[in-house]
């Protein structure tokens, strides 16, 4: 992945998060997924009244690209905002004194589906873009559950 390709993908997570519908949390979350032929897609969290319905971010733009015929993927970038005050703010985890979302565990499984050991996953904080964290899948999920 080039730096322009990473700069990119880190400002279309960014534009998706603001497209969220998170009148529950207030926790906005927006993800923007490469594929191995380059192109992107995006998602945002969805909230649910019925709160267990929610679809996070990750995952609409992972249905939004196998959807569209992609299955293949180099890399996602993952954007959230800081929780209003007084709400948990578990999901941002700090690296090298940087602070960004780390997807969820559910969601990691599910790129796992796709995605090699070495998929990379670029956690942003939507407010500080620049301060950024970059994992590959492997390290946030050693071990994914698979059936073979
Ligand atoms: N959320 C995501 O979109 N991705 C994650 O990896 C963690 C959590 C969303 C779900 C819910 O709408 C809100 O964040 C608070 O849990």
């Amino acid at each position: 992945m080039t730096t322009i390709q990473q700069k990119n993908l880190i400002k279309q997570a960014v534009a998706a998060m603001r497209r969220a519908y998170a009148p529950y949390s207030r926790f906005r979350v927006g993800a923007a997924l490469l594929t191995r032929e380059g192109r992107i897609f995006q998602g945002c969290n969805v909230e649910n009244a019925s709160y267990g319905l929610t679809l996070c971010a990750e995952r609409t733009a992972l249905g939004a690209a196998v959807a569209a015929g992609h299955r293949r993927f180099t890399a996602i970038a993952v954007a959230a905002s800081e929780a209003p005050r007084g709400k948990p703010q578990g999901f941002l985890a700090k690296k090298g004194g940087k602070t960004a979302l780390i997807p969820c565990g559910a969601c990691l499984q599910a790129l796992a589906e796709f995605c090699r050991p070495d998929f990379v996953i670029i956690a942003v904080d939507a407010q500080n873009p620049a301060a950024m964290a970059v994992y590959s899948l492997k390290d946030l999920l050693p071990r994914a559950f698979r059936l073979e």
